[in-house]
């Protein structure tokens, strides 16, 4: 590990409970109910990834989960408090950097300070987070003079800049040439193990969410056409627990008071849930690994992938 990740601070990891959690939003033609009795616990440090078929609700998700927008039921909290919009606990990032053109890349992350941060600290955080995502060099560069993957590190090192109890990434590898996306996921990995935060992932990506996450959240389009039940897989045992360099899978989640059972105890009735996979092994893991094998054709079935596949052989 490169010796620059340990010197940026550490914040709380934070717990997200979403509990019958149900959005409908108001159509000309009537409402329309996106997500539908969603329960859900995300521990602290936990990263999960959510998956499902374009349209199904995931950054609708995420937004609620940020506060960025209210559920017509339920409730979400964030280490047992209602989560509320523009709350420092809390960070965003898109596929899309949006970063501010005019501004250079220091002053992009500097963005993302919390309010009322003193002059002297705030430049020493931005420097440390440049270094941590490999941007120092790049400090006083503007937008449209750095490549799309160090403007995507822009945008994470900004939402990084208020040390958020919860990291929510929307498909944020998405816009990537296929190296810079490995990259950037080792990256994610190095900075999940400087600054154990909880992330919340959406990604259309399984290779992606097998790789990164502790729990991969399979959520099931409302409005879509009528899909066959998912079969069960037999879950691929689990390896190991940790890992030499800290973060194993489900080391995050256990140095955090979570059993495997518990992790798994999120396999509910709900209604846009159609399946919670624990995903084994340890961090950094081997993508080409076996066990691998059974979980990815699982959620490729869960996206509907098996039907194209039926398609192209007819
Ligand atoms: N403010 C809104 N008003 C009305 N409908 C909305 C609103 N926001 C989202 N929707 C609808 O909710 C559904 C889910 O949208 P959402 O963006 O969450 O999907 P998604 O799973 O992220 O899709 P994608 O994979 O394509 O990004 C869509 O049908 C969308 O049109
Ligand atoms: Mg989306």
């Amino acid at each position: 590990m490169p010796e620059h990740i340990e010197t940026v601070n550490s914040a709380p990891a934070g717990r997200v409970s979403i509990g019958g959690v149900e959005r409908t939003f108001p159509m000309k033609d009537g409402a329309r109910t996106v997500l539908r009795d969603l329960t859900l616990d995300i521990a602290p440090g936990e990263i999960v990834a959510v998956v499902g078929p374009s349209g199904c609700g995931k950054s609708t998700l995420l937004r609620l989960i940020g506060g960025l927008d209210s559920p017509t039921a339920g409730t979400l909290t964030l280490d047992d408090e209602g989560v509320h919009a523009h709350d420092d606990s809390t960070a965003i990032a898109f596929q899309e950097p949006r970063l501010l053109p005019w501004r250079t890349i220091a002053q992009n992350v500097a963005i993302g300070l919390p309010l009322g941060t003193k002059r002297a600290a705030g430049k020493k955080r931005v420097a440390e987070l440049l270094e941590l995502v490999g941007l120092a060099h790049a400090a006083n560069q503007r937008p449209r003079e750095v490549s799309g993957g160090m403007a995507q590190r822009t945008s994470l090192a900004r939402a990084l800049a208020r040390s958020p109890r919860v990291l929510l990434l929307d498909e944020p590898f998405g816009a990537l040439d296929a190296l810079t996306r490995l990259n950037m996921h080792d990256l994610l990995l190095d900075i999940h193990r400087a600054q154990p935060t909880t992330i919340v992932l959406v990604t259309h990506d399984v290779e992606e969410a097998l790789y990164l996450a502790d729990r991969v959240l399979l959520l099931r389009n409302l409005h879509g056409p009528a899909t066959d039940p998912i079969p069960e897989r037999p879950r691929a045992k689990v390896v190991a627990l940790g890992s030499s360099s800290g973060i194993g899978a489900l080391g995050s989640a256990r140095a955090a008071g979570v059993t495997q059972e518990h992790q798994t105890s999120a396999r509910t009735t709900n209604q846009s849930i159609a399946r919670v996979v624990p995903v084994p092994g340890i961090r950094p893991r081997d993508r080409g690994a076996r066990t691998f094998t059974d979980l990815r054709t699982s959620l490729l079935d869960g996206l509907g992938a098996h039907k194209l596949t039926i398609k192209e052989n007819a």
